[in-house]
């Protein structure tokens, strides 16, 4: 079996090699945690940009959606807390002279330990087999105990530094786990410092007139912000939501993982207004119907976990990630907060403008509390493809890469080869394509065998094939193939519009 790295290494090259991404500005040898999505990469985004838009907007009738600008008045992030408080605790190594962020290390530290816990599980389920008992094991095994209470005592510490920013306590605790730095290998560690980490830039030409900027770290306080604007043009009744996608800046300490951690990426952000005390119950509604929707894929839902918030933001009364199991383990993939009126009743304060809701059936005015859903696009992007990247040994020994894309959010839906480059078999490939370019991705292709054709789509992630042949001559039929079983079965063209709609339905995807 390939090691984790192994596995994230393919799914790194096979993005390149199939236009899925490219690293930014490659040509003068990239920028640091910053990449380009190529021809196929911006279809499956878009993809999956929409899919999220249409279950959120479309699909509630109560759900708006918006597009608010990058830029935002600087006072924006003063109330919102961004200016003093989004900061990450860094730490760097003076042999190495890397630069980690605290926090982290001492995460990866205890998830070792939790690596531990589940090989002896393993190992006691091959032994005892069926007469294993998971909960007796954990709650005896003086190992696994022991580890337990481990991993117990640096939450609690950890919890406790990140509240109280107790950097010198952070650092003790760093010390005291005697962490290691990955590269050096020494623990010659510096004091924890808190780094912001907004990027700021300049609004305006002439130096004196010009205004301090920040490109926005989240995109939720452009929803904030417009609150009253939909609420009262779209003559809104709570409870009900804003949804916005769009671009966020965050200048990381850490960018690694490829796309997982990114200085430039996108949002889908979801911000519900409900009457104070209801958010509870929201908060769960939207953390059940959240999961639903990343269960409508299909990638498995042992792949999926939920991670109550050790540390809950000032402003969050519940905090709950889902988690995704990427080639390099369980990490957060979308998160679900209950905001309370943090966020607004800030706004009010600085901008001096009332951001109430006056509730006819109460007869009174309100400040909604809200509960917020907000995934990362890049982040689910990367979820999907390295899901889906997989390497399959055939019944004849032969093995094939395969991209096994949900049919839904695959860039290219169908592919349409003539067997052979003459007898007027790509002319009806041609009308083919013309007849299915109006509902979906279509692509043309004729060189190499049939056989070796097929091999590339599946390695694309396109997930049906039609074949014309000489017998489409005589009756008008095609052979269409399925990518994820290999399975063809011979069908009418006039029938090929019905068939991959049907296939390709959001009701049947979304339902
Ligand atoms: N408005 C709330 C908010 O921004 P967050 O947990 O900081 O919350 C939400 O970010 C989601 O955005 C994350 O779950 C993740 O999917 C994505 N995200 C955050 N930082 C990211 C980064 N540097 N690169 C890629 N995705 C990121």
């Amino acid at each position: 079996m390939a090691n984790q790295d192994d596995t994230f290494k393919k799914v790194i090259a096979h993005a390149k090699e199939y236009g899925y991404i490219f690293q930014s500005s490659e040509i003068y040898d990239g920028l640091s945690a910053v990449y380009d999505y190529g021809q196929n990469g911006a279809e499956l985004k878009k993809n999956i940009r929409d899919y999220w838009w249409k279950s959120m907007v479309q699909m509630h009738q109560n759900i708006v959606g918006i597009d608010a600008a990058i830029f935002m008045h600087p006072t924006t992030w003063k109330a919102s807390g961004h200016v003093d408080a989004f900061n990450d605790p860094l730490i760097d190594n003076k042999d190495s002279k890397k630069r980690y962020r605290a926090d982290v290390l001492v995460e990866d530290y205890r998830e070792k330990i939790q690596q531990k816990i589940d090989k002896d599980i393993t190992k006691a389920k091959k032994r005892f087999g069926d007469a294993f008992n998971e909960n007796e094991f954990v709650t005896t095994n003086p190992n696994v105990l022991r580890r337990q209470k481990q991993i117990d005592e640096i939450t609690v510490e950890l919890t406790r530094v990140q509240e109280e920013n107790d950097l010198e306590g952070f650092k003790q605790l760093i010390v005291d786990l005697e962490i290691v730095c990955p590269v050096s290998g020494s623990k010659n560690w510096t004091d924890v410092r808190q780094f912001n980490l907004m990027f700021g830039t300049k609004l305006g030409a002439s130096a004196d007139s010009a205004m301090d900027l920040y490109l926005r770290p989240e995109t939720a306080q452009g929803i904030f912000v417009n609150f009253l604007n939909v609420q009262k043009t779209g003559r809104m009744k709570i409870p009900f939501g804003i949804a916005q996608t769009g671009k966020a800046f965050r200048n990381e300490i850490v960018a690694r993982q490829f796309i997982f951690r990114m200085r430039e990426f996108e949002q889908m952000e979801m911000q519900f207004f409900v009457k104070p005390g209801e958010e509870l119950k929201w908060y769960e509604y939207w953390k059940e119907t959240r999961l639903k929707w990343h269960m409508s894929l299909g990638m498995g839902e042992e792949n999926y976990r939920f991670h109550d918030h050790d540390k809950l933001a000032h402003y969050a009364n519940a905090a709950a990630d889902i988690e995704f199991n990427f080639p390099f383990g369980f990490k957060e993939l979308e998160g679900i907060h209950s905001r309370t009126d943090f966020d607004l009743k800030a706004h009010e304060e600085y901008s001096g403008k009332k951001l109430k809701f006056f509730d006819p059936q109460l007869n009174e005015s309100y400040v909604p509390y809200v509960v917020e859903t907000s995934i990362g696009l890049d982040r689910m992007f990367l979820a999907v493809f390295s899901k889906s990247l997989q390497e399959e040994t055939l019944d004849d020994g032969s093995t094939r890469t395969v991209l096994k894309l949900p049919n839904i959010l695959a860039p290219i839906k169908v592919a349409v080869f003539p067997l052979v480059k003459k007898d007027g078999l790509p002319d009806i490939a041609q009308q083919i394509i013309d007849d299915l370019k109006w509902e979906h991705t279509v692509l043309y292709d004729e060189k190499d065998a049939v056989g070796k054709r097929y091999r590339r789509q599946d390695a694309a992630g396109t997930p049906f094939c039609i074949t014309v042949d000489h017998e489409t001559l005589e009756n008008q039929t095609v052979t269409l193939r399925e990518r994820d079983s290999m399975k063809q079965k011979r069908v009418k063209i006039v029938d090929l519009p019905s068939i991959l709609s049907e296939e390709l339905s959001i009701k049947k995807w979304l339902n």
